[in-house]
């Protein structure tokens, strides 16, 4: 049940304080279980584990599709728009969406796929990838979606990690007026996942690629044999249902694992709450379904709801920086989810390309991926919303499944730049560097969360230690978000940003490593050091400090190859934007980079840098500054 009114609210925290497991009960009720949970919740954060309705028997595609059937089959499910504007939508509705996941279900079958087995999926944002995300949940095969910005290198090293056996991919993908050449890149990266058995690809781009003998099939010939019937595989509360990687401070990328109740119950609960979706509204969030955005936000959080979710191809900016806001005029768009980057870098463009549009159907708007600013919230609030719409920013990570912090669209207040408050059933807290949670108002420190929630990841894919060590074990007792956090007077939560090294480049996480090896493996360079700076679009800007065995002596072109090193071994979101040629860098005694330090540099600080007493070498930032400023 949604909560509709702010007395509702006041009452489900109020519920949830006096018995927590029966609030959560509640929610898993409305649900089609094949078997009732035999316990709600078993936890234990020193050994981070968190059992949430075990012994319940369930497939979640049923949930998101067959329950459905009897009183919505003809309603669209997904409205998909493809990149370029004179291509026809499509709209799919539940019972063909149903169909559609069931065929597919088929194929992934007769390669062998079994309850258990790891699909990757590296695919352009269409319809297919939605299909293709619920069949590996139909079949209980675990999904594991890889943004399609993604190198080779990481793609096979996603791969590689959750030895996955099928990869299913496309011949391309448009963005924007580019074609992405997912099908090659996926060539290169098979060259190197030995797990791989087979690879299933979409015709969309109509580019020339090869097709191996044995391995490679296409989507098209595999569908059209297929059946439209496929019980759904019976899966435990507990059984996985997807991976997703996301950057860490240090090391490779982590494959975040959600099992399939908790996060079903979760992401229905927040999505309904959160947007306060109604009956027929339009319902877009801009995100990629690379990102848990996506998976939570464009597939199972609406479609659990018996929703119309929208799904983009494109880029905000093509054919021009007015895409967004003619999607939402033609389609008579209710409620729109983006980040504060795209928000940016529209405002950016001026009101121009907006006020050609009417927006009047617009009744929410929402927020994620990193903090927005004051300017945009306010550009946001008044150019598109028509200053009439509540704007949600909604604080949450991969890591939290679902939405963890936010004002429900207009049931508790708002405040520009500032996610509110928790939603009911989750305990956020914030803590000082002990651990010791700071009760009072008005307050900064740590984001943590002192009970578990049932969308909370279980475990990083092959290494719960590394699960432990990451969020259990930096305050005892609490899981830590990696987040810093003020608290105003009133008790409100406003994100300040990573207090880790993982840098937020629009609205992407990079982990500050993987862009140092990727940059220490060009021939010139000794060390480098990544932070991020204050960037107007980008909301951080990647910054490089690097040492080189000889000083390059033309700096565009070894920019130029350092940045194509990066391109290939993570991405292009990783690219650095500013460049600095560095003789040494501010280390500790024991070895470690001071970034504190050398974020204040390329914030364009040359004074106030703090303690520097414990650097090996205290002359090594005077030199730095100098050549920041040359
Ligand atoms: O730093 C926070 C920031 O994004 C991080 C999580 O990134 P990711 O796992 O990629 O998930 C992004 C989409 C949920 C967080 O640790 N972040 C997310 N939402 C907000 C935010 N920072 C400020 N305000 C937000 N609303």
């Amino acid at each position: 049940m949604r909560i509709k009114t702010l007395e509702e609210y006041k009452n489900q925290k109020k519920k949830f304080d006096d018995n927590p497991e029966k609030f959560w009960e509640e929610k898993a009720e409305s649900f089609i279980w094949h078997k009732q949970w035999d316990e709600v919740l078993n936890w234990d954060f020193n050994t981070a584990k968190v059992n949430w309705f075990s012994g319940g028997k369930l497939n979640i595609t049923e949930n998101c599709l067959d329950r459905h059937l009897k009183e919505r089959s003809n309603q669209i499910a997904i409205k998909w728009i493809a990149n370029d504007p004179n291509e026809d939508n499509i709209n799919i509705t539940y019972k063909e969406l149903h169909a559609q996941v069931c065929k597919f279900s088929n194929v992934l079958r007769k390669r062998g796929v079994k309850k258990g087995d790891r699909v990757c999926l590296y695919m352009p944002m269409v319809l297919e990838l939605s299909i293709a995300v619920l069949a590996c949940a139909r079949i209980g095969a675990i999904h594991s979606v890889v943004f399609a910005g993604f190198s080779a290198k990481s793609l096979s090293n996603r791969i590689n990690d959750a030895e996955c056996t099928v990869l299913i991919t496309s011949d391309g993908g448009f963005r924007g007026n580019k074609v992405t050449p997912l099908k090659d890149i996926s060539d290169l990266a098979m060259q190197k996942t030995p797990s791989i058995e087979s690879c299933i690809v979409l015709k969309r781009t109509d580019s020339e690629i090869e097709m191996k003998k044995d391995r490679d099939f296409w989507w098209h010939d595999e569908m059209m044999t297929a059946d439209e019937n496929a019980p759904a595989e019976i899966m435990d509360s507990e059984d996985e249902l997807f991976i997703l990687y996301t950057s860490g401070s240090t090391g490779k990328p982590k494959g975040i694992v959600h099992t399939t109740a908790g996060y079903m119950i979760y992401a229905q609960y927040s999505f309904q709450n959160v947007f306060q979706y109604n009956e027929g509204d339009l319902y877009w969030c801009t995100a990629d379904i690379g990102w848990i955005t996506g998976h939570s936000y464009i597939i199972y959080g609406p479609l659990l709801s018996g929703a119309i979710t929208v799904m983009f191809e494109g880029v905000p900016t093509y054919p021009d920086a007015g895409r967004f806001w003619e999607i939402v005029e033609k389609n008579k768009i209710n409620i729109f989810y983006t980040a504060p980057t795209a928000i940016r870098a529209l405002e950016a463009k001026g009101t121009g390309f907006v006020r050609k549009y009417d927006l009047s159907s617009l009744k929410v708007l929402g927020t994620v991926g990193e903090p927005i600013n004051e300017d945009a919230w306010n550009w946001y609030f008044k150019e598109i919303g028509g200053e009439r719409c509540p704007i949600v920013d909604t604080w949450w990570q991969t890591e939290t499944g679902g939405i963890m912090i936010s004002n429900l669209a207009g049931i508790n207040k708002a405040k520009a730049t500032f996610a509110t408050l928790p939603l009911p059933g989750i305990q956020a807290c914030i803590v000082d560097d002990a651990g010791n949670e700071l009760k009072e108002n008005n307050i900064e420190g740590k984001l943590s969360i002192k009970y578990p929630w049932p969308s909370m990841a279980r475990t990083i894919y092959g290494d719960h230690k590394r699960y432990i060590d990451t969020y259990f074990s930096a305050y005892p007792g609490k899981y830590f978000s990696g987040d810093g956090c003020y608290k105003d007077e009133e008790g409100l939560f406003r994100i300040t940003g990573r207090v880790d090294d993982v840098l937020i480049v629009s609205g992407h996480n990079l982990g500050t490593a993987e862009i140092e090896s990727a940059i220490d493996e060009h021939q010139n360079v000794c060390e480098s050091a990544i932070v991020g700076y204050p960037h107007s679009i980008k909301g951080n800007g990647v910054y490089a400090f690097i040492i080189c065995h000889e000083k390059p002596s033309n700096l565009q072109e070894s920019n130029k190859e350092i940045n194509d090193l990066i391109v290939k071994h993570v991405g292009p979101i990783a690219k650095v934007d500013k460049f600095l040629y560095i003789d040494g860098l501010p280390k500790t005694r024991s070895g470690k980079i001071m970034r504190r330090i050398l974020r204040k540099i390329a914030g364009g600080e040359t004074t106030n840098l703090g303690d520097t007493s414990t650097l090996l070498d205290p002359t090594v930032v005077e030199s730095i500054i100098k050549e920041s400023i040359n």
